[in-house]
């Protein structure tokens, strides 16, 4: 058996020349004692820090053959140091069959796979150990927050990714959120994608957060953590949230909005960030150079009613609008000119009288003079006219809080037209006059027609005459203008009213002026200075028309005649006194019309006056009803109008004391050049009935 075993080991040696006596005798030994070579320890699956130092083991029994590693199935040497590998060499004893493979500052180039393998021999098979993954574990790069320095700016509400990258891990870095200080493990959504080398990881989490405004300021910080570490990276930057900005809208009045008031809107505004512009709309629209956070409007108008005034805050964020619902309180005014309601007996009548105002106005009536309320109706309704309900009525309509505003309605009694002009008119040769006939006709009349000398006066032929009519409160007037006037042209004109209930006519004279004073004239001429003279005529004719007018106008209204009026309400008084009064109110309504249909805009001749009855003292320049452009206006306020109150026309204290309305006495100058003399002028002034 030796004697075999010496035999073969002497044929082996021609393979082996390294071979020593110690192996021969070991050999013998073994294989005598233990038969063939076996490993003892393995290598195991290990890692290491890169830079670190590992052992991988081997260690085999019995060994007979060469032994050496392998990496990746590359073989390394069998020499204990291994040449080719300077950071590598084999460690151990012989005598134990320790072949441990020891690396120093391991490298990621020994991420690899190791076997410890040993030849076969004569008496020995081949043996090859587990492959042993060996792991080089590496730290990634220091992580980074995505598009952030010190500071992520999110907008407030908004879900936003916040990305964290750690590179080239080995294994991938593992990626951890603090909020706040916090851990944060919901919405968070983490990836790992290898690099080129098949080895390094990148590592990359996206943290998803709704930003609330308690996040703000907060800190932000993402770890980035593998086997290679003993600390985590850490990097971390601080919420900015942003929003748009938050508005407070605030209005400088306490109570309700009145109209005619100086009214701000103010709005206040926090944002991030605090850079903030400010529009300003009414309604929809934009208004126009409104660019600071308050808003005034110097005299809020009615027309503001219902409006909503809206402020809006822009920053790099984005926009905010606050609206307000504009309230403006107002007094009440009539809506439209008095409707006035003529009808036969029996017949129903509907007294209508609509007023605007805010909060709405209610609306009484009572028979003037009398403080009876018969209704509250807008529409007061009498189901069949009898005698005495012939008569003026008094609509008045309330706002608390406001001046109230009261109108006369006349219920009148359809008849035959009455002609109550002058029968005696004046012009001067060579002028221009105009002849008046006016007639109180219930309803309107149909016609009024002119006659000369039995002949109806032709006015496309004379070519110096023509016509113009207007309405009146409950009548028409016809003018009758004539050119240049010539002698013949005075004398009798003939002046016919048709309505469907008759007709009326009057004579009236159209008579020559006394001619100029004589010294004038005389000096005139003597003088030879033309120029002088036409001076002087200009001056003395201006003077005179005017004393003409004053004439007509003074000493109308004794109180004494008013009372008589006022309490005069039996049916059988009613005519005559609706005549007188009719004659008054001529007057008074187109003064009174130019308040009523102001807003509408009507071009009636008293336009121009002040208006009393609404409350408001409109200047006499009101130009526009823009409210924009209030420079424009001259609008007396709020406060103004008590001191008007107090003489006003307010039908519960003068009528019942029996003092005639302002608007009865003459005490404004003559609103309308062309009004009727007042009711104590003598008949025989007055044009006859023919
Ligand atoms: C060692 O690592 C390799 C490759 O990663 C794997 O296939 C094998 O199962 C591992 N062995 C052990 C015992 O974990
Ligand atoms: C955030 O990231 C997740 C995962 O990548 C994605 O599904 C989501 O749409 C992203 N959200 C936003 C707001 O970008
Ligand atoms: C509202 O503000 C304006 C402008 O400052 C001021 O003229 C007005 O008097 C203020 N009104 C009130 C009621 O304070
Ligand atoms: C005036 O005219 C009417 C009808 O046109 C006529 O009936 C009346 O007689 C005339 N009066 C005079 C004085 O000419």
């Amino acid at each position: 058996m030796a004697a075999v075993t010496m035999m073969a080991r002497k044929y082996f040696s021609q393979y082996h020349m390294t071979s020593t006596c110690v192996i021969l005798v070991m050999s013998l030994v073994l294989t005598t004692v233990l038969g063939q070579q076996r490993f003892k320890v393995e290598p195991t699956n290990t890692s290491v820090r890169q830079g670190g130092t590992v052992i991988l083991s081997c260690t085999v029994q019995d060994k007979a053959g060469p032994l050496q590693w392998t990496r990746n199935g590359f073989g390394l040497g069998e020499e204990r140091e291994l040449p080719g590998f300077p950071r590598y060499s084999m460690i151990g004893s012989d005598e134990l069959g320790e072949y441990n493979l020891m690396i120093v500052d391991s490298q990621i180039e020994d991420d690899a796979e190791f076997q410890c393998q040993v030849g076969a021999t004569v008496n020995s098979a081949g043996i090859r150990s587990n492959s042993a993954q060996l792991s080089v574990l590496l730290p990634p790069e220091p992580p980074q927050i995505e598009n952030a320095r010190s500071v992520i700016a999110v907008i407030l509400n908004q879900p936003t990714n916040i990305t964290c990258r750690a590179n080239g891990g080995k294994p991938a870095a593992t990626i951890t959120w603090l909020k706040g200080g916090l851990m944060v493990t919901d919405h968070v959504f983490t990836s790992a994608v290898p690099q080129a080398d098949g080895k390094r990881m990148d590592a990359i989490s996206s943290l998803t957060i709704s930003p609330s405004k308690s996040d703000s300021g907060k800190q932000v910080a993402c770890h980035a953590m593998n086997e290679a570490m003993v600390d985590p990276y850490t990097t971390s930057a601080i919420l900015d949230v942003q929003y748009t900005p938050e508005i407070k809208m605030k209005v400088n009045l306490t109570r309700a909005i009145r109209e005619y008031q100086y009214v701000r809107f103010s709005c206040d505004a926090i944002g991030n960030p605090y850079e903030i512009t400010w529009k300003w709309y009414r309604n929809e629209d934009l208004l126009e150079n409104q660019t600071r956070n308050y808003m005034d409007i110097p005299s809020i108008r009615r027309t503001f009613n219902g409006d909503t005034i809206s402020c809006e805050a822009t920053n790099s964020v984005g926009s905010t609008k606050k609206t307000f619902l504009l309230n403006v309180e107002y007094g009440p005014q009539f809506i439209g000119p008095p409707e006035h309601e003529a009808v036969d007996i029996d017949d129903p009548a509907t007294l209508k009288c609509q007023a605007d105002g805010n909060p709405k106005p209610s609306i009484i009536w009572t028979r003037k003079g009398s403080k009876r309320i018969l209704s509250s109706s807008p529409n007061f309704k009498l189901p069949a006219v009898t005698q005495s309900n012939f008569g003026i009525y008094m609509c008045t309509a309330t706002v608390m809080g406001f001046n109230e505003i009261s109108r006369e309605i006349y219920l009148l009694q359809n008849g035959k037209p009455r002609i109550m002009s002058e029968a005696e008119q004046f012009a001067g040769k060579g002028e221009n006059a105009i002849v008046h006939c006016e007639a109180m006709s219930v309803p309107k009349p149909d016609h009024i027609i002119w006659t000369r000398n039995g002949q109806i006066i032709d006015y496309a032929s004379s070519g110096r005459f023509s016509a113009q009519e207007s309405d009146l409160p409950y009548g028409r007037k016809s003018s009758l203008q004539i050119l240049n006037i010539h002698e013949e042209d005075f004398g009798a004109y003939n002046c016919s009213v048709i309505n469907r209930y008759g007709d009326d006519n009057a004579v009236i004279y159209l008579k020559e002026r006394e001619s100029f004073p004589l010294p004038y004239v005389i000096g005139g001429a003597v003088g030879g200075s033309a120029l002088l003279f036409i001076l002087i005529v200009g001056c003395v004719l201006y003077q005179r028309n005017k004393g003409a007018e004053l004439e007509s106008y003074t000493d109308s209204d004794s109180t004494t005649d008013k009372k008589k009026e006022f309490k005069s309400d039996s049916p059988a008084d009613f005519k005559s006194t609706l005549m007188d009064q009719w004659r008054q109110d001529y007057n008074k309504d187109l003064y009174r019309y130019s308040a009523d249909y102001d807003e509408l805009n009507i071009n009636y001749p008293g336009k121009e006056m002040r208006a009393n009855n609404n409350g408001f003292n409109y200047g006499p320049d009101i130009i526009a009803n823009d409210p924009y452009t209030t420079d424009s206006y001259i609008v007396g306020d709020e406060y103004s109008h008590r001191d008007d109150e107090v003489s006003s026309e307010r039908c519960e204290s003068s009528y019942s004391t029996g003092y005639v309305p302002r608007s009865f006495r003459n005490d404004y100058s003559n609103p309308y050049p062309n009004t009727l003399p007042p009711a104590e002028i003598s008949t025989s002034r007055l044009a006859t009935n023919v």
